[in-house]
């Protein structure tokens, strides 16, 4: 397997699609192995297809107090990262490129999914996750596109807009990349001091806590105490949907809370905790169902 050929704009693109299946990869770059195993997936999905992998630090998807400015952007090494591993083509346009009018007065709501959690604590963003998404479907043409599951919420957004827009995907997941200390991989951890990677081992400890519990059959307000408690948040109900720091056993398709009228169907419980300036987010299966 060789280097990916890089492409930086629009048309360079076009002209490098080829024939046949084509499965997308969408990065927003400083990449790590959960993107390596996003790679390596496309192109088990696509023995012969044409792997893209896109770059882009999406301005769109940051509200005015995030760090749109201090995302890491690190495109030689990516390139370097991404050679051998079986990507074909690396899209890594500028901002003018993807957005050539500034920016789009027309974007993708992404409907009552993006109202919630990550959408209730950063307005818009999922509105930005999905406009570019869209834009980056139709660039690519692609017969399928992998997600990471650590970005759940995003992974469901983009499934229903899949569907309801028709894109005409197969959607690939791909289960999360950990540390050997649990925590999840994230281009953000590298914002974390030495104390305050400590601190976000609070998030993988909540989850396996109310693993744990749904698996000695507790409710959903269980799981969800358990999890907060593990993690050394205030013991009180549900974070609610609008808290930054919130556990959650949720739906996996609505995401709408469950309550304890949750039958131990498989279900997600979410997590998100603010560690310093950082907001790191993830998630694990839970279910006590015997099927
Ligand atoms: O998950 C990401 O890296 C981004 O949200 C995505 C899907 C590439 C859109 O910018």
């Amino acid at each position: 397997m060789s280097s990916p050929l890089l492409v930086r704009d629009r048309s360079a693109l076009a002209g490098a699609l080829e024939e046949g299946p084509r499965v997308a990869v969408m990065t927003m770059g400083a990449l790590h192995q959960g993107h390596l195993d996003l790679v390596a997936a496309a192109r088990r999905h696509e023995p012969a297809g044409q792997v893209i992998v896109t770059i882009f630090v999406n301005p769109l998807q940051f509200g005015p107090t995030e760090d749109y400015e201090a995302y890491p952007r690190t495109l030689d090494a990516d390139l370097e990262t991404l050679e051998g591993i079986g990507a074909d083509l690396v899209y890594a346009p500028s901002v003018r490129d993807m957005y050539p009018g500034g920016k789009p007065r027309v974007t993708v709501d992404p409907g009552p999914l993006g109202q919630v959690f990550e959408g209730a604590i950063r307005p818009g963003h999922f509105t930005g996750v999905t406009t570019v998404v869209h834009k980056l479907a139709s660039r690519t043409v692609a017969t399928a596109a992998v997600f990471g599951q650590k970005d759940a919420q995003q992974l469901a957004v983009i499934r229903q807009m899949n569907q309801d827009l028709d894109l005409g995907w197969e959607v690939i997941a791909v289960p999360t990349r950990r540390e050997a200390d649990g925590l999840a991989m994230s281009s953000r951890n590298r914002y974390l001091t030495a104390a305050e990677r400590e601190q976000a081992l609070a998030l993988p400890r909540g989850l396996d806590a109310g693993r744990e519990a749904a698996r000695g059959g507790a409710g959903a307000c269980q799981v969800r105490q358990a999890a907060r408690r593990a993690a050394g948040l205030a013991g009180g109900p549900a974070g609610g949907l609008e808290a930054p720091d919130y556990f959650e056993v949720v739906d996996p398709a609505t995401f709408m809370p469950l309550d304890d009228s949750w039958d131990g169907r498989p279900a997600l419980l979410i997590g998100a905790l603010r560690v310093g300036h950082t907001r790191l987010i993830d998630n694990t299966g839970v279910s006590w169902m015997i099927e």
